[in-house]
């Protein structure tokens, strides 16, 4: 039987270690010539595949793909484009199946959250449905935090990190002008319906910062009343109040109070604008003089302050992926298993796809605080070690030196496929 290349792709919204991941696939494929062949990286995710647009990462020098472990976004390219399903777009499979055919592609190897996970799913099911083997195997993605399972997802923990240090050092800066000037600063942060990104706001105070903060969660039904009282609260204490609020916070009428309009392909409503509705809230009600600022790709993009434990969890989940495939496991996604919080330990466990696509685990009740604008000591033990260790990449000329990827396509074989 001949050897069997892999696709490998990146899906939906990339992170600061996605690329971490990427290198994990490919250098531990590389490792296993005898098993694995060629890893072509499909362009743009998922629409590489279709359209044929594969990049042939042997092209690419080990110093490159190394390279990758420190260095931000989706190198080959994302994507959010959802497949449906066999019986709606049964064109769409023949035609995966008619360009790994043709490429000899015989491991897929998906990088992304609960929606990518859904199509790692469906692909996994190619096998059954359409009699063309496939070793199908996701790779665990999200800034959201919220695929089930896993103990974390890579991306989330140097979020975090970048969420909390942004926090501390936004509300020093407060402090030293609330007498006379700014009183409420408010960020806002990513996370569309789960509130982990938030919360890791919460990290900015501690025994040793006694800043005070408002989170509000998406978790939590906004109630203006009960916000505004907490925030006069704060600042009649300490002068000032810094404010984390989710991109994904509700009001009471059930709609999100940064809906920008429209959807994406997944179906997820465009979000950002809740820290300017939130700030002029407080100013309509209470006078104080505000800043605010959205976060938006700068918190995701952030490599230069990466959680270390986040990238070393981002490459061994994609370590783990080629492991698992070259054992004939398929069908299933690598996990990040907690043993102790303190100090954290883990390990590498699995998850079946189908108990991953489509499942958001959102903050547990008892991560938030009794009033609903904070975290609780049980919720610090779980964040706390997620943002621990840096990771800096190499510097050139002052910048990151950070590495792209010469994408070279390898040759078509096959008609064009319209999307
Ligand atoms: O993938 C998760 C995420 O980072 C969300 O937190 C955010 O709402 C969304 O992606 C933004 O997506 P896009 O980059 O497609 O606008």
């Amino acid at each position: 039987m001949s050897i069997k290349n892999a696709f490998y792709a990146q899906s939906g919204g990339v992170t600061s270690v996605i690329n971490a991941s990427a290198c994990g696939v490919i250098q531990t494929a590389r490792q296993h010539p005898d098993k694995i062949g060629t890893v072509y990286a499909g362009f743009n995710g998922i629409i590489g595949a279709l359209k044929e647009e594969l990049i042939d990462t042997s092209l690419e020098s080990d110093a490159a793909i190394a390279a990758l472990r420190h260095t931000p976004a989706g190198a080959f390219g994302s994507c959010r484009y959802k497949l449906k399903s066999l019986e709606q777009n049964k064109a769409e499979y023949e035609r995966l199946i008619e360009v790994f055919k043709a490429h000899n592609i015989g491991y897929f190897f998906y990088n992304g959250g609960g929606d990518s996970q859904d199509t790692a799913y469906k692909v996994s099911q190619l096998g059954d449905q359409m009699g063309y083997p496939m070793v199908c195997v996701g790779v665990p993605k999200t800034v959201d935090n919220d695929l089930p399972i896993t103990d974390t997802c890579p991306g989330f923990g140097s979020v975090a990190k970048y969420i909390a240090v942004s926090m501390r050092e936004a509300s020093f800066d407060v402090a030293s002008m609330c007498s006379t000037s700014t009183k409420v600063f408010v960020l806002e942060v990513m996370g569309r319906h789960a509130g982990w990104i938030a919360a890791a706001g919460g990290l900015a105070a501690d025994a040793d910062n006694d800043i005070p903060l408002v989170i509000l969660f998406p978790e939590v039904k906004f109630d203006q009343a009960k916000f505004l009282a907490k925030i006069d609260e704060k600042v009649k204490k300490h002068g000032y109040c810094s404010v984390v609020v989710s991109e994904g916070v509700k009001g009471a009428d059930g709609k999100f109070l940064a809906e920008a309009g429209g959807t994406d392909a997944f179906g997820h409503a465009q979000l950002g604008g809740a820290a300017p509705v939130v700030a002029n809230i407080v100013k309509e009600a209470l006078g104080y003089k505000y800043h605010w600022a959205v976060a938006d790709y700068l918190q995701r993009a952030a490599r230069h302050i990466a959680s270390k434990t986040d990238v070393d969890q981002a490459y061994a989940m994609g370590k783990a992926a080629v492991e698992l495939a070259i054992s004939g496991r398929s069908a299933v996604m690598p996990t990040i298993v907690r043993t102790s919080d303190s100090p954290y330990q883990w390990h590498v466990g699995h998850a079946e796809l189908k108990d991953v696509a489509n499942v958001e685990k959102m903050m547990p009740a008892e991560f938030i605080s009794e009033d609903g604008f904070g975290i609780t000591e049980a919720c610090r033990r779980y964040l706390q070690p997620l943002i621990m260790g840096e990771d800096y990449p190499p510097y050139k000329n002052g910048l990151p030196d950070y590495v792209t990827m010469k994408k070279q396509m390898i040759a078509k074989k096959l008609a064009e496929f319209s999307i």
